[in-house]
């Protein structure tokens, strides 16, 4: 639930949430001890879990229990936020079991069942299952067929100890597998039971993006077509694809970033006011923006995509390997590291406002921001002289790091002689809140287990977006390498991303000291 105040009888903070079992499957990979561990600790710490709370590790290479609490201790050591102290250790480390099986097979899950039962018997009552999907997505299908066909799916369903799963990104890779996804899991679940994740949307700043548009009157009247001459949305990284190599190049920018992470923040930039705070209407908003956006222009002199990989190049001052030398990556890899795009919404508030958007890795920075550029006032008392230049006010989010919202506004350059400057007004998370955040999975997890979908993406919502790309995606696959630019590791990516800009009056601001 958007957490609008810490009063709210309706947050997720407020609610009781009955005894819970969470199954991790996919419970010795990367996500599990860089995110999923920290986040359930962290919760815990902050008593936000029920008393009765178990969790399952389900993975396929047999490990004990005590194996399987060392490797949880030593993700916590290494990547969560805040210290555990032992008080917290020991709560839930006696609740930690780990349950070895194959994600196709009928029988580890009809086991799995008798512990989850064995577990109810123990604590003499009925508890809540989470069943997490953090698996490589060519398993999600068996996993959802086998919690529907050993009954798992629907324990206690209608109660408020029905089951429920989160299942990760990427959900599908083109819109024909969401949809087939889509399918199996409207056959096994009701919708109300399935948490489809995107963890940007559990990020504070994103979260703080609707209190900001309307929970303030002074940029509703202006965020439209009239007022608003471009919205920009960056979302880069410095890193490289490390040792995910193996997944990365099955994926690439499009399918890894922008389908999901970039697409819900346009969608939440760009919809309409929800009728209420509730999940489905401000879902229904944000899949309308969606429907409104314009197919895309994907070949021709002018298209509205472009791609690229990167090039070794220097990263922080130290050099780095181009995307074809990284590990596990074949040499004749048409896999985009960037994709930059310029879109249109055919809607009235939005009608001929550019929506330019990028994501890449190996970037100049990590930074992701959302910038909206109003247009000029009338050149008629400034701008006609050079020294009076009028820059374009901009609003810009900073989702992160250093997450705030800056407002440039033109003013006068103190001294007897007029000239103009842009200068910021800035508010910082940290300097006014402090940097005690939750991160995003904690929010995540923690809406899920008291059934909030607010944060969550609707099966719609993932079609319409996968919509929109797998053309390009397809396009992209029939070309190959040809098309695919280059970029310097360490810039801010290819020259041909300017092009899309190229007219308009408009640049990339992400990165560039607008000072
Ligand atoms: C993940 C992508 O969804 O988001 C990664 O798979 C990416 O490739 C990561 O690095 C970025 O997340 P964040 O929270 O660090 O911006």
């Amino acid at each position: 639930m958007i957490n609008t105040s810490t009063t709210d009888s309706k947050t997720s903070l407020n609610r009781k949430t009955p005894p819970t079992i969470i199954i991790i499957f996919g419970a010795s990979g990367d996500l599990t001890a860089r995110k999923l561990a920290p986040a359930i600790f962290n919760l815990s710490k902050d008593n936000l879990l029920p008393k009765k709370c178990f969790l399952i590790g389900y993975g396929r290479s047999a490990i004990s229990d005590e194996s399987f609490k060392n490797e949880i201790k030593e993700a916590l050591d290494a990547h969560s936020r805040r210290k555990i102290e032992a008080s917290t250790w020991n709560t839930l480390e006696k609740n930690l079991i780990f349950h070895a099986g194959a994600y196709d097979d009928l029988n580890s899950f009809l086991t799995l069942e008798k512990k989850i039962s064995k577990i109810e018997k123990q604590i003499d009552c009925k508890a809540q299952c989470l069943f997490y999907v953090s698996t490589p997505p060519g398993v999600f299908m068996p996993i959802l067929e086998n919690l529907g066909e050993s009954g798992l799916a629907k324990r206690h369903r209608g109660t408020e100890t029905a089951s429920k799963v989160i299942i990760e990104k990427p959900f599908g890779r083109n819109l024909q597998s969401a949809h087939e996804l889509n399918q199996v899991i409207n056959k096994r679940f009701d919708e109300s039971q399935v948490f489809r994740i995107d963890h940007y949307l559990g990020k504070e700043t994103v979260q703080s993006l609707l209190v900001q548009r309307f929970a303030n009157s002074i940029f509703e009247p202006v965020w439209n077509r009239n007022y608003v001459s471009s919205v920009q949305i960056t979302v880069s990284e410095d890193i490289g694809v490390g040792n995910r190599g193996g997944y990365y190049d099955k994926s690439g920018a499009l399918r890894d970033m922008i389908q999901n992470h970039v697409m819900q923040l346009l969608a939440l930039t760009a919809m309409e006011p929800p009728s209420s705070l509730d999940p489905e209407s401000i879902r229904d908003e944000k899949v309308k923006a969606l429907k409104a956006l314009k197919p895309l222009a994907i070949e021709g002199e002018s298209p509205d995509v472009v791609r690229a990989s990167y090039a070794a190049g220097l990263v922080g001052g130290l050099p780095t390997k181009a995307y074809l030398d990284e590990e596990g990556i074949p040499q004749d890899s048409g896999t985009e590291t960037y994709a930059a795009m310029r879109l249109y919404l055919d809607n009235w508030r939005w009608k001929g406002v550019p929506f330019y958007l990028r994501s890449g890795k190996r970037l100049a920075m990590k930074a992701s921001e959302i910038v909206v550029q109003f247009t000029r006032p009338p050149a008629i008392l400034f701008g006609q002289d050079s020294r009076l230049k009028v820059s374009p006010n901009l609003l810009v989010i900073r989702i992160q790091p250093n997450e705030g919202v800056t407002l440039y506004l033109n003013s006068k350059t103190p001294g007897l002689e007029t000239k103009l400057q842009p200068i910021k007004l800035a508010f910082g998370y940290e300097t006014t809140f402090g940097s005690d955040t939750p991160e995003a999975y904690e929010r995540l997890i923690l809406d899920a287990l008291n059934g909030d979908g607010t944060l969550f993406i609707r099966g719609d919502e993932a079609e319409m977006s996968w919509g929109l790309l797998s053309p390009v995606l397809d396009y992209w696959d029939s070309q190959g390498r040809q098309g695919l630019e280059s970029y310097a590791s360490g810039t801010w990516g290819p020259l041909a991303a300017d092009k899309l800009l190229l007219g308009s009056g408009h640049e990339w601001i992400t990165g560039r000291s607008y000072d």
